[in-house]
């Protein structure tokens, strides 16, 4: 067979959709990877003969992480607010103004140099298919370029002008929704595949981000929301009534929220290192997996609420600190990220896939959650081709 072979696996996540566990575990497995895509996958002591053979040592291999929630387009960075966060201070909207005014200043050949950097820390953990938001610009042409810059990194651009009313439309939020509903988003959507909005107090509110989602859908570009991150509100059960693929933070919920998105089909993606870093209570994943939604988990990377480019850190804490098995926290940051950005080619490791495929320096999966904060990932490939 043409193609790379990874042989000698001791513990391969499928995330087979027909198989009868959650991670469609197999052992003693081997994978065959040819034009792209997963050709083969079956026991190892069946497996063809390829070009080239990688030998996993009994180590662990799983498909490469889905992180469908980022913000990477962005210049400067907010350590003193986290420092006077850690000292006491609490986490507020206002800041992300900080960020807009170190972005509007960057050249874009900083911006691209700063995505990039955070591609490859992203890659270097195992992640292989990220979305990125624009929203720190805020102006037409800022977030138009914020989108083009995003766009050379991944097909899974997000239109966030809607993040929060900048200064110079203080006086005047409905005059900037009819900007972000008119020539921002007409400016934008060549760039983007979604648009998204942050439904929250200090940031938009149900009408406004209605508003803003409804333009969008004319435009092409399907929905996605930012809801219930810094306390209870409308957003969660907004993104169910519009069907949104995908509702993130999810942070407070009520019984409402949690039918409401069961009922859906929404996806709920929980992004805990913005509760890491913002020291607020983190989202209930048991109670939300408990009741039949589907759930993903992202990084959120960006300057201000959670500055961490590292899916295994978030599947760490998803298992220490939100209730869910590490096979339950692996299968949501890989089928789950692919469900929250409706793609069907990446997730899984089951032939005709994208060979997005992980080898941890590890035995199983359990390892991502049970050694924090250590170097785990050995290798990565992406459509095929070795990355590491
Ligand atoms: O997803 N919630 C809104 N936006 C980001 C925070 C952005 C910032 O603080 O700069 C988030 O947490
Ligand atoms: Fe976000």
């Amino acid at each position: 067979m043409t193609g790379t072979l990874i042989t000698n696996i001791g513990e391969l996540v499928t995330n087979d959709p027909a198989a009868d566990d959650l991670l469609g575990l197999r052992t003693d497995a081997a994978l065959v990877m040819a034009d792209g895509v997963v050709a083969w996958v079956g026991d190892a002591a069946d497996a063809p003969e390829a070009d080239r053979v990688v030998d996993a040592g009994g180590r662990a291999v799983l498909p490469g992480f889905v992180d469908s929630h980022s913000h990477l387009v962005f210049a400067g960075d907010r350590a003193a607010e986290f420092g006077a966060r850690m000292a006491g201070q609490s986490y507020a909207a206002g800041g992300i103004r900080t960020t807009v005014a170190a972005t509007r200043a960057a050249t874009d050949a900083e911006l691209a140099d700063q995505v990039a950097r955070l591609v490859g820390e992203m890659r270097g953990q195992g992640t292989t298919t990220v979305e990125i938001k624009s929203g720190y610009g805020l102006t037409v042409e800022d977030e138009a370029r914020s989108l083009r810059v995003a766009r050379r990194f991944t097909d899974d651009t997000t239109f966030l002008g809607a993040h929060v009313v900048p200064p110079e439309y203080d006086d005047d939020p409905a005059g900037y929704v009819a900007l972000v509903t008119g020539p921002m988003l007409a400016a934008a959507a060549p760039h983007a595949r979604w648009i998204d909005a942050f439904c929250e107090t200090g940031a938009f509110d149900d009408d406004q981000a209605r508003a803003v989602l409804s333009a969008g859908a004319e435009a092409g570009l399907p929905g996605r929301l930012h809801a219930n991150q810094l306390g209870p509100g409308p957003g969660v059960r907004l993104a169910a009534e519009l069907g949104l693929v995908a509702v993130d933070h999810c942070t407070y919920l009520s019984d409402d929220d949690v039918h409401a998105l069961r009922d859906a089909r929404t996806v709920a993606t929980l992004l805990p290192g913005v509760e890491f870093s913002t020291r607020q209570p983190y989202p209930d994943a048991r109670r939300l997996l408990d009741a039949g939604v589907r759930v993903a988990l992202a990084s959120d990377c960006n300057p201000g609420s959670s500055y961490t480019s590292s899916i295994p850190f978030c599947i760490a804490l998803a298992v220490r600190e939100m209730g869910m098995t590490p096979a339950e926290a692996v299968h949501a940051a890989t089928a789950g990220g692919a469900a929250a950005l409706a793609r069907t080619d990446v997730g899984a490791l089951v032939p005709g896939r994208r060979a997005d495929v992980v080898l941890l320096d590890a035995p199983s999966h359990v390892h991502l959650a049970y050694r924090p904060g250590v170097p785990i990932v050995a290798r990565v490939w992406t459509g095929g081709v070795d990355r590491t």
